[in-house]
């Protein structure tokens, strides 16, 4: 399980304008082939779907391939691939369609953790059907989600556990089948948002528990494509809202007016792309990626450590988060400096860092820096090395002073 980091960085042609890309959290770079494949699409002719004509016909196999490459990706039915414009416009889609069975006095259960994508569109349909929400903690000063708070926080009244498989802006990765396996006992069902910890190793939405994951493919060297995995027997069981005429059946029922087609055709390039990391992984491509998958996360942990163990020597800056579990993503203030600031003199070094609650807004307001500006992003991905790591350390010594 080995990935060559300069071969995979010879094929995103944007990382050669010199620039240390560590904000892979808010979106990847894609690779040629990736780019090549939207334009292969674009060039061999797309039609709408449903016609009987070839560029019609091809539009509905970009699609088939898409589901399919998104279910090699995390696990599960290319059947239940909802494909969309992107996870938040999909959640509350879902949320939206759950609650219509939802009753006052019902209960749903968020994180405290998570992107407010994960967040607000339940606590907002839960207001719509009166149903009570409850919080799940985030322990300080870990960053941590405990498992043992949602016994308490569940009842048979609860509908809905929605929970992060990964913090965007602490990487925290929580015990997230114990979450759901909790959810289950109670028979309520779980929505895990995937966004921030797909590109960071192998998932498996069925060892996850998830009845519903979420994912973006911007985030994993894809273009901008939502997904959301379900089975689709329970998928069958939901009716959203849709147009008379549009398809009735299952997962196209959940997904509104027409795709992007050519960009579907990018996303199972990048699967393919992600499949390939790891270039001595054999078998079939659900194999691949999970090798793939698994090299990429030793990768970036292994190179994490090198930046975690630079910052933390330094005496004006202070790390957030340090949960047992979590992606390679380092959120950090510098004393005497603004996180926009940082941003901005890091910018000036050529790299690449966000700043800011980056949508965490629940966790911001817990770690009590919402209001000054909350705090610095810099993020590992696959193609992410050494040198991007020494520049960041360099410069963020430099602006500290
Ligand atoms: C953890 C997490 N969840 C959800 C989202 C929202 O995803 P999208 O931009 O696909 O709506 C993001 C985006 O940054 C994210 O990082």
């Amino acid at each position: 399980m080995t990935m060559d980091v300069a071969a995979v960085r010879a094929a995103y042609p944007a990382l050669a304008d010199g620039y240390a890309y560590l904000d892979g959290a808010a979106g990847t770079q894609v690779p040629g082939s990736v780019i090549d494949a939207i334009s292969a699409a674009h060039r061999a002719g797309l039609g709408n779907a449903g016609g009987v004509f070839p560029a019609s016909i091809r539009s509905a196999a970009v699609t088939a391939q898409c589901r399919q490459a998104v279910a090699d990706l995390v696990g599960g039915a290319a059947d239940g691939v909802i494909l969309g414009p992107n996870m938040t416009t999909l959640t509350y889609r879902l949320a939206g369609t759950l609650a219509r069975a939802w009753r006052p006095g019902d209960e749903v259960v968020v994180s405290r953790l998570d992107h407010d994508a994960n967040v607000r569109p339940w606590v907002q349909a839960a207001a719509r059907a009166g149903a009570v929400v409850r919080w799940a903690e985030v322990e300080l000063p870990a960053g941590d989600l405990p498992p043992g708070q949602y016994d308490s926080l569940l009842s048979e009244r609860t509908v809905l556990v929605a929970v992060t498989a990964a913090s965007n802006v602490l990487g925290t990765r929580p015990a997230v089948a114990e979450i759901t396996a909790k959810a289950r006992a109670v028979g309520a069902l779980s929505y895990v948002d995937g966004v921030h910890a797909t590109p960071h190793g192998p998932t498996d939405v069925a060892a996850l528990g998830a009845d519903f994951y979420a994912t973006s493919a911007y985030k994993w060297s894809g273009p901008h494509v939502g997904a959301v995995v379900a089975d689709p027997a329970l998928l069958e069981s939901l009716h959203p809202d849709k147009l008379e005429p549009a398809p009735g059946t299952v997962p196209d029922r959940f997904e509104q007016g027409t795709p992007p087609f050519a960009d579907l055709a990018g996303v199972t390039a990048a699967v393919d792309h992600l499949a390939s990391l790891d270039a001595s992984a054999a078998g079939t491509r659900r194999e691949r990626v999970l090798a793939s998958m698994a090299a990429a996360d030793e990768h970036e942990q292994a190179l994490f450590q090198v930046l975690l163990d630079g910052l933390g020597a330094m005496e004006k800056v202070t790390l957030y988060g340090k949960a047992p579990r979590r992606t390679a993503t380092a959120y950090f203030t510098v004393a005497g400096r603004s996180p926009a600031d940082v941003a901005a003199q890091l910018a000036d070094r050529k790299v690449n860092v966000w700043s800011g609650h980056n949508y965490a807004w629940e966790l911001t307001g817990v770690l009590g820096i919402r209001d000054t500006g909350s705090a610095v992003r810099a993020g590992l991905v696959h193609y992410n090395d050494r040198s991007d790591v020494d520049r960041l350390l360099a410069a963020v010594a430099e602006i500290a002073g």
